[in-house]
């Protein structure tokens, strides 16, 4: 049985969630938060949904071997890999995916006209199919993959103007199809909202859903009497690259700096796949 106190895991390909843990923070700033930046496998946004159900599953056991009383999926396209996935294993455990905000999107359009940023992953996905099946039959969605932006906004770069060019190589074709309305479907994105707001008029809306994830989570804890009551201790952050790369980069994109540790039991994982894979390839390919 969770405790209150007990902490809430918070995982991304890397940094992109970090702006999902601000919602989270400024919601519940009783909560007690574990940051997963998983830097080794990042972009997870052009790897197979196999590759990136693992890295989620492994992440899952490590929240769980840290107590936690829940998980928040804080990327857009781990949730289409891997959240039914996880659902399955921890049928009782809290878990909160995130999904690109179609649905609002469409409710504000006027030019009938939609733009998605997100990665090739979540385009591609049934899980996105989906979503437009069932909240945008009255509007136009123009979909635009954008690799390369979450390489830049790793390395911490806000700012550049290479940075500059490749978002807008990415926005101008969606502002000239018509879209009113873009929506920022992969948690890296908000962070180029001051980039993003030199860069489209004024009316054009743009919409991310990281104060939606941090409702439903207050919602699944309500829902369970599991929110904190006592003030939070600071958030932990674990990276599965080079912590000093992470830690370099929270000051700009996070409020502070802080300690960040390397993500353990993950060679153990590894090495199982390796080998697994290995026998795989003697007995079928040789
Ligand atoms: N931040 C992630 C998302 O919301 C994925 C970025 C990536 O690793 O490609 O989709």
């Amino acid at each position: 049985m969770a405790e209150r106190s007990a902490p809430v895991g918070v995982m991304d390909s890397g940094v992109g969630g970090l702006s999902v843990l601000a919602e989270i923070q400024r919601l519940l700033p009783n909560e007690s938060l574990l940051y997963v930046a998983d830097c080794g496998h990042v972009p997870y946004g052009e790897k197979s949904p196999d590759y990136i159900r693992q890295r989620c599953r492994h992440i899952a056991g490590f929240f769980r071997d840290q107590g936690a009383k829940a998980m928040v999926l804080a990327c857009n396209t781990a949730t289409v890999a891997a959240v039914a996935d996880l659902r399955e294993r921890y049928p009782d455990w809290p878990l909160v995916g995130m999904e690109p905000a179609v649905k609002p999107a469409a409710a504000a359009t006027r030019s009938g006209v939609v733009g998605v940023l997100a990665t090739t992953g979540t385009l591609q996905s049934a899980k996105f199919a989906a979503l437009l099946d069932r909240f945008a039959c009255d509007v136009r969605v123009v979909t635009q993959p954008c690799p390369g932006l979450v390489e830049r906004i790793e390395a911490g770069d806000l700012t550049s103007a290479h940075l500059r060019q490749l978002l807008c190589s990415y926005v101008q074709p969606l502002l000239d199809a018509g879209c009113d309305t873009l929506i920022l479907g992969c948690t890296h994105y908000p962070f180029l909202r001051p980039m993003l707001a030199d860069m489209v008029p004024a009316d054009v809306a743009i919409i991310d859903t990281g104060a939606a994830v941090a409702r439903q989570l207050e919602r699944l804890l309500a829902a369970r009497s599991l929110l904190a009551a006592a003030p939070a201790r600071p958030v932990r952050f674990w990276s599965s690259a080079d912590p000093q790369a992470l830690r370099s980069v929270l000051p700009t994109l996070w409020q502070a700096d802080a300690a960040v540790l390397p993500l353990a039991l993950k060679k153990k994982c590894e090495k199982l796949r390796f080998f697994t894979e290995l026998s795989f390839q003697r007995r079928f390919l040789c």
